[in-house]
């Protein structure tokens, strides 16, 4: 057969096949075509959305004994041989407290408008209470008045888990109410001192992670301090009373204040998208926060949460009730996973499914990877507590980075996670579900709290030794994104 005829054999079936005759020149069609493609892609986020990236001072600061700072909970803790992988401590970690001018400099050119970081309560009261350390509010401000002077919003989160030692020995840390008064008493003075420059504020990072596993019945985190059920009823009550007799204490001293919250509320997904599966979500994932989040937006424990916990519920009064539902401007919800739920026909309406040992996941045990978590959790946020305004205050991706020999960073692995996760975020804020913005843990690498520096959160690589940071890939695609606030 010659090739004329395969031609004409080619021509004959793909007119079969209905294919258009061009109309425009082909270079013309295909930039036709890519425009549209784009369009069609074009999976946008509403104006405003903050885009930003996220940090806790214990895990990137370093400079634990420098201008004053107290030791907190986590210098103990990881300083005790064994508590931490290869005994890493973040006496040094990012060395951000000198750095964070550079590390500004790669925010601006990220494009972020938003930057979520913690204060060390140590850096400014070393005892916990008491005696103020000027220059420890200093480094604060100077961060502050650097991220403004570059466009970026500060986001501060009061509380991220480096208790100061002092309250630790004083009152057994969380578990004593004295703890909380503390907190609010710290709360109030920073936000009087800062309210200038920074006017959204978190209260507290996540309860279950230090309070259930630094004071649970089988902790792992810091203090470590091993209790009773009814000891760890009593604790979560005082982290609760402690954050909202915060949000009272920056509202009294700051007039301009937003107050938040960074919570890791569990979610619920619906495996299959139907009404019976949807409630059963609903119910769940009421169930699943009965200790922090449903107390903090319904103004009350559940009854079944008490009629479980029996003679161990914890002591509490109406009045303490109010002042932990104080009304919020925003809640912040830590999103990296959901749990998975069906309907069933039981007495709770729903059943867990477990994770098959094939289900993907990240380099962290229990980072498993489920981007609609990023839909699910905020649509029941709303649906099931009415919530208003909420920013995804975390959300990543641990994964095993390597530099190639030219000094790259290819973290294609978090870069896949990144757009899937972004995607159902989109459908989340097109559908008006209010998620006003988003940051992502984490800038850097840094210190993983009992994994160390043996996982690599950052977009943005580090050198431990030099200090010398590198951005990832994902870097690159972030920025695409935030420059097109929409899918790239
Ligand atoms: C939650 C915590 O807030 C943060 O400190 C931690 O590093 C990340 N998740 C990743 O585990």
């Amino acid at each position: 057969m010659g090739t004329k005829m395969r031609r004409r054999d080619f021509l004959k079936s793909a007119s079969t096949l209905a294919v258009a005759p061009l109309a425009l020149p082909v270079s013309e069609a295909l930039a036709a075509q890519s425009t549209a493609a784009l369009q069609h892609a074009a999976l946008t986020f509403p104006k405003g959305f903050v885009w930003g990236t996220a940090t806790a001072s214990y895990q990137v600061e370093g400079a634990v004994k420098e201008d004053g700072r107290g030791p907190s909970i986590w210098d103990t803790f990881s300083h005790i041989p064994g508590s931490v992988d290869r005994n890493d401590t973040g006496d040094i970690a990012d060395d951000f407290y000198h750095r964070y001018k550079e590390d500004i400099q790669l925010m601006q050119r990220l494009g972020v408008t938003g930057f979520r970081f913690s204060i060390a309560w140590s850096r400014i009261f070393p005892d916990g209470t008491g005696r103020v350390n000027q220059k420890g509010l200093d480094f604060y401000k100077r961060l502050t008045d650097e991220l403004r002077a570059h466009d970026i919003e500060p986001f501060c989160t009061l509380f991220h888990w480096d208790l100061p030692q002092a309250l630790q020995d004083k009152y057994e840390g969380w578990r004593g109410r004295e703890t909380a008064k503390a907190f609010a008493e710290y709360a109030g003075f920073v936000a009087g001192q800062l309210h200038d420059r920074i006017h959204n504020w978190m209260t507290i990072n996540e309860f279950p992670s230090y309070i259930n596993s630094g004071y649970g019945e089988k902790p792992h985190n810091a203090p470590k301090m091993q209790s009773t059920r009814k000891q760890l009823a009593q604790t979560s009550h005082n982290a609760i009373l402690a954050h909202g007799l915060a949000v009272q204490a920056i509202r009294a001293n700051a007039k301009n204040a937003r107050v938040g919250i960074a919570q890791n509320t569990n979610g619920a997904m619906p495996v299959v998208e139907t009404p019976e599966h949807i409630a059963a979500a609903k119910k769940a994932i009421r169930h699943f926060n009965e200790p922090y989040d449903v107390p903090i937006l319904e103004g009350k424990y559940s009854d079944r949460y008490l009629k479980q916990l029996g003679g161990d519920a914890p002591q509490f009064t109406a009045e303490e009730m109010k002042i932990i539902s104080s009304p919020l401007d925003f809640y912040g919800v830590n999103i990296y996973s959901t749990i998975e739920v069906v309907a069933a026909d039981n007495e709770d309406g729903y059943l867990v499914l477990q994770h098959p040992k094939s289900y993907p996941k990240l380099v962290a045990d229990w980072l498993y990877y489920n981007p609609q978590s990023l839909y699910w959790i905020p649509r029941l946020m709303q649906e099931v507590w009415n919530v208003k305004e909420m920013y995804v205050t975390e959300n990543g991706c641990a994964a095993e980075d390597h530099m190639t020999e030219d000094g790259h960073v290819y973290d294609t692995d978090r870069v896949n996670l990144l757009r899937n996760y972004f995607t159902q975020m989109q459908r989340a804020t097109a559908e008006g579900i209010p998620v006003r913005g988003y940051f992502l843990w984490s800038l850097l690498d840094n210190f993983e709290w009992t994994r160390g520096y043996t996982q690599r959160f950052g977009i943005i690589y580090v050198d431990y030794a030099s200090q010398k940071r590198t951005p990832k890939l994902s870097y690159d695609f972030y920025q695409a994104v935030i420059a097109r606030n929409g899918l790239a």
